[in-house]
């Protein structure tokens, strides 16, 4: 153990270092996260469609655009539901198809969950011929399969299902039927080990086992079939693709990690081999998916979600990835991107080779005929009509060598998103054209608590255009498909299936609002925006996906900015609301014009993400104040305020020596912050912003600080290293370091309490209340009717409405949040901080238990964890009086 004295050194040194890095924009990880522009709960939806059957967790879906139809299977039930409308529905929309009770008995007795497992999810859903579909369920534990009569839905003809669907409900699967055949894959039973098959038509086929097995542990996550043969010069067969994490056996002395993301291949025309892999893909390999952040040795391994879409051809077919990480304790997704040419070159490149159980690149002499190939012109040229044919020296190394050596990296080398406090689930893309002619690729992705994001793919960038609410009760999304035809997506999770329009216009009520949002299926039309794929003439249509600020000139036309007077007494503060509905907006304050410079406690002023709070207002703080909304580089005008401040007359408390001040409230005591709930809601437009205003936001950094700052870390590189032991303690002195410590940055600053010790969801919030007692909860001493700041947990939806707050009606603080607020980790809400500043406050979660995780073995993720975790920890500062 090190010298108490020497430790206590060695951590001032740190902490100081650490206090003097933590405001650069550190990492390119942070820089990365996205915020999502705007924040819609599940009451500001619009135009939505639900259904919620009797069943609980939907799960599958097959959308069918032709006939209308989509087919949902749920837990005991199958639902054929009407495309346009889900929430239509007749009386033959539902199918139950439940265990028998015999079945779930048996499923009891071999030791299975009755309350989870012993029931019949429906896991394949697909169709089969014209006139039937085809679905299997894991029906407590004893899989089944069936065939439906589609017209009149409606089930035919039952049979065994154990080779084609997995026990377990919870286990990874994925599997769909193609011209006939059935392809699946999953670990299908408890102990056997995960297999992808072609289920029918026989020959089923299966992969190998040994001597080397082909799959370990793998979670299938996807699937999908290319069809490579088209025009193919080779006289190539089709393909199918799937998509797992397994377990990793390759040992890097690079990589830690357990498990690995892979696709792997196979070819629809393999019939197996005749003597050698009887019964066996001749054509299987594999190949490891990449998605990191490399500087950052950030490995993102965990595959969740793939989505395919096909090119021009077949060859230019891309597919996006959404990956997490695979220490639990830690949030955090990226979507990669592939493209198939790619996959290709590394399928055509060396193998590995298993040598004293160790796998490296094999650099011997490869079959003539390329193992794991498809049967070409090549192959038939020597007779070799079928993989049947194939020389036993072509399946002896296929059968060895089903691991490439090439890795598969993402288009552009790194993560396409990433994204903090957020485990993405499912995704989709959608190609769409936008005014300016170009097209571009929308992604909607699921997260592991109910919401979908909505985002566009910008050059090599992606923006969110907003995030929506669809579930409550941190439900999972299972599956999302998307539908051009009907403009909707079909999200579904365990309790029901929802219809989302691809976008809702109308929820932007300014030029403005509707350009920023860069949602290239809106536009504004000069009145309002609308779907542009409404308008069949898109010459009168303003929108701005590139830049998101070009188009709207006239800043006073929309939106109507309420313009409110506030009288008040020298010395008392003064809130002045200015709620910003962008996530990605910054407030900026004038007075009489002039930009106000300085937000610290010696200027006067604070400012929130809902307001400015003048403290201790003195005459000279009088004036005409507008709140701007920055977005983009544009000021935008929200609010205007006349604020006067009266000088205090020691004699009488009421002075009605201005009669103008008359209306307002008038508060003698000048010791708990009286402002005047009432207003004079003159609602006048505000004019062109002050001209001599500095054109961007003062928290762009200099980048040429980079240098500098990266060889700061170096040297404290070298310093931690000696000195590990000790950054264990540096939350500790994180936190005895606040006093005094405030939040201005970024031109913020906040109020604060002292027992939300690492909480991540803090919001600068302002209520109205009668402290009756309970107002206190959080430790505020408060008790005079006004206007207050609390720090409210957990709670932090940006209000769509732009209406001026109304007066408190009942003087009720809101109801504390459940929040566990101990583990920063178990977000109610994603990421609420990033409301304060947009890109500037992301979390990743600052749980104490992840000071052991594994994550931050490099040193540089390390330092940027406290760097993060310091950020966080600012909002501990001591209760500071002139807050209130
Ligand atoms: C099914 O839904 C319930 C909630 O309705 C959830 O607790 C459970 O985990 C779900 N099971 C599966 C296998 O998704
Ligand atoms: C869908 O159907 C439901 C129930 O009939 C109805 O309330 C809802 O308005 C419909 N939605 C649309 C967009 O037509
Ligand atoms: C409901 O089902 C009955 C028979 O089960 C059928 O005769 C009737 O036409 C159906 N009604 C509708 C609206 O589909
Ligand atoms: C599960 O089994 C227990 C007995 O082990 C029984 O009491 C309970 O009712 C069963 N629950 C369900 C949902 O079948
Ligand atoms: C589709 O498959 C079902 C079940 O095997 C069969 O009964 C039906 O005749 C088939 N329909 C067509 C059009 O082939
Ligand atoms: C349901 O019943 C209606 C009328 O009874 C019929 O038109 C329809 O084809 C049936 N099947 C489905 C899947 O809607
Ligand atoms: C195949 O090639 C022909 C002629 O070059 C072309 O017309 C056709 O569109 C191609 N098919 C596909 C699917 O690319
Ligand atoms: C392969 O097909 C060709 C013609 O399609 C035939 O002449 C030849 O005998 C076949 N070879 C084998 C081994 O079946
Ligand atoms: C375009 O806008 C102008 C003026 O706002 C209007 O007169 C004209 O009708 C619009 N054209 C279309 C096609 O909407």
């Amino acid at each position: 153990m090190m010298h108490p004295r020497l430790s206590t050194f060695t951590l001032a040194v740190l902490c100081s270092l650490a206090s003097a890095l933590w405001a650069f924009p550190f990492g390119p990880v942070l820089e990365l996260d996205v915020t999502p522009r705007t924040t819609v709960p599940v009451s500001g939806l619009l135009g939505c469609n639900r259904f919620q059957g009797l069943a609980v967790n939907y799960s599958t879906l097959l959308l069918e655009d032709g006939a209308g139809m989509l087919y949902v299977g749920a837990r005991e039930a199958v639902y054929a539901l009407n495309l346009f409308n889900i929430s239509v529905t007749r009386n033959n929309t539902s199918m139950d198809w439940a265990a028998s009770a015999d079945q779930k008995r048996q499923c009891l007795t071999k030791g299975r969950d009755n309350q989870t497992e012993c029931y019949n999810y429906i896991r394949f859903l697909d169709r089969y011929n014209e006139t039937h579909l085809y679905t299997c369920g894991t029906h407590a534990f004893r899989p089944r399969c069936a065939y439906i009569d589609a017209e009149r839905f409606s089930f035919v003809r039952f049979e065994e299902g154990r080779e084609k669907c997995p026990y377990d409900p919870a286990k990874g699967y994925t599997g769909f039927i193609v011209d006939g055949e059935m392809y699946s894959a999953s670990q299908y039973e408890f102990r056997s080990s995960p297999d992808i098959r072609r289920n029918f038509p026989f020959p089923n086929l299966r992969t190998e086992e040994a001597p080397t097995r082909w799959l370990q542990e793998a979670d299938f996550v996807g699937s999908a079939l290319l069809r490579e043969s088209i025009n193919s010069s080779i006289g190539d067969d089709d393909k199918l693709y799937f998509f797992f994490t397994e377990r990793n056996t390759e040992q890097s002395p690079y990589s830690s990690q357990t498990r690995v993301s892979r696709v792997a291949r196979v070819c629809k025309g393999d019939i197996g081999g005749q003597r050698t892999l009887q019964r066996k893909w001749t054509s299987f390999l594999k190949a490891r998916l990449v998605c990191s952040i490399p500087e950052y040795e950030l490995q993102f391994n965990i595959l969740r979600s793939v989505f395919i879409q096909e090119g021009p051809t077949v060859h230019d077919s891309t597919f996006w990835g959404v990956f997490g990480l695979e220490w639990k304790n830690v949030k955090a997704s990226a979507v990669c991107q592939y493209s198939l040419k790619d996959v290709q070159a590394v399928f055509d490149g060396p193998y590995m080779e298993l040598q004293d159980s160790k796998w490296r690149e094999y650099s011997g002499k490869v079959p003539d005929l390329r193992p794991g190939s498809c049967i070409t012109d090549q192959h038939r040229a020597q007779l070799i009509n079928t993989s049947r044919d194939l020389p036993d020296s072509v399946l002896m190394f296929a059968r060895r060598h089903p691991l490439m050596a090439k890795q598969i990296q993402p288009i552009g080398g790194r993560p396409l998103l990433f994204k903090k406090s957020v485990d993405y689930t499912r995704i989709a893309v959608l190609k769409v054209s936008a005014v300016d002619g170009r097209s571009y690729r929308m992604l909607f992705m699921g997260t592991d608590d109910g919401w979908l994001h909505k985002a566009v793919e910008i050059g090599d960038r992606v923006h969110i255009i907003e995030e929506l609410q669809l579930f409550e009760g941190s439900q999972r999304i299972n599956n999302m498909v998307i539908s051009r035809k009907q403009g909707s997506v079909y999200v579904s999770a365990a309790s029901g299936v929802v219809q989302v329009p691809l976008s809702a216009c109308a929820r932007y009520t300014s030029c403005y609002d509707c350009v920023f949002a860069r949602d290239p299926l809106c536009g504004w039309d000069g009145r309002q925006c609308v779907e542009i794929s409404s308008y069949p003439d898109k010459s009168n249509i303003t929108q701005d996906v590139q830049m998101g600020n070009r188009g709207c000139d006239d800043m006073t036309a929309d939106g109507l900015v309420s313009h409110r007077t506030r009288s008040v007494m020298a010395g008392d503060d003064v809130l002045l609301q200015c709620e910003l509905h962008s996530n990605l907006a910054a407030p900026r304050w004038t007075l009489n014009g002039e930009q106000l410079q300085g937000y610290g406690t010696e200027a006067g002023y604070r400012t929130g993400t809902d307001g400015l709070l003048i403290i201790g207002a003195q005459s000279r703080q009088s004036g005409h104040y507008r709140c701007y909304a920055v977005e983009n580089g544009v000021w935008v005008p929200v609010r205007s305020y006349m604020v006067r401040v009266q000088p205090v007359v020691a004699a009488s408390p009421r002075l009605p020596s201005d009669p103008t001040a008359l209306p307002e409230s008038f508060f003698t005591t000048t010791s708990m912050l009286p402002v005047t709930p009432t207003s004079v809601p003159t609602e006048q437009p505000l004019h062109s912003p002050p001209a001599a205003l500095p054109s961007g936001p003062e928290f762009q950094t200099n980048r040429h600080m980079e240098a500098m700052y990266i060889s700061l870390v170096a040297v404290l590189g070298g310093l931690c290293l000696v000195l590990t032991v000790v950054l264990l303690y540096v939350s500790f002195c994180a936190h005895s370091d606040q006093a005094g410590r405030k939040y201005s940055q970024h031109g913020l600053s906040l109020p604060a309490v002292t027992e939300r010790k690492r909480s991540s969801h803090l919001e600068l919030k302002t209520i109205s209340s009668h402290c009756n007692g309970r107002a206190d909860m959080r430790g505020r001493a408060a008790s005079t009717d006004g206007v207050f700041l609390q720090i409210v947990p957990g709670e932090g939806h940006a209000s769509p409405s732009s209406e001026p707050p109304p007066a408190p009606p009942l003087p009720m603080p809101p109801p504390l949040p459940s929040t566990d607020f101990t583990n920063g980790l178990s977000a109610t809400l994603p990421s609420v901080l990033r409301k304060m500043n947009g890109n500037s406050y992301v979390l990743l979660g600052q749980g104490d238990s992840e000071m052991t995780s594994p994550l931050y073995h490099s040193f540089t993720e390390e330092l940027n964890r406290i760097l993060e975790k310091r950020k966080h920890t600012q909002f501990d500062v001591e209760p500071d009086e002139s807050s209130v």
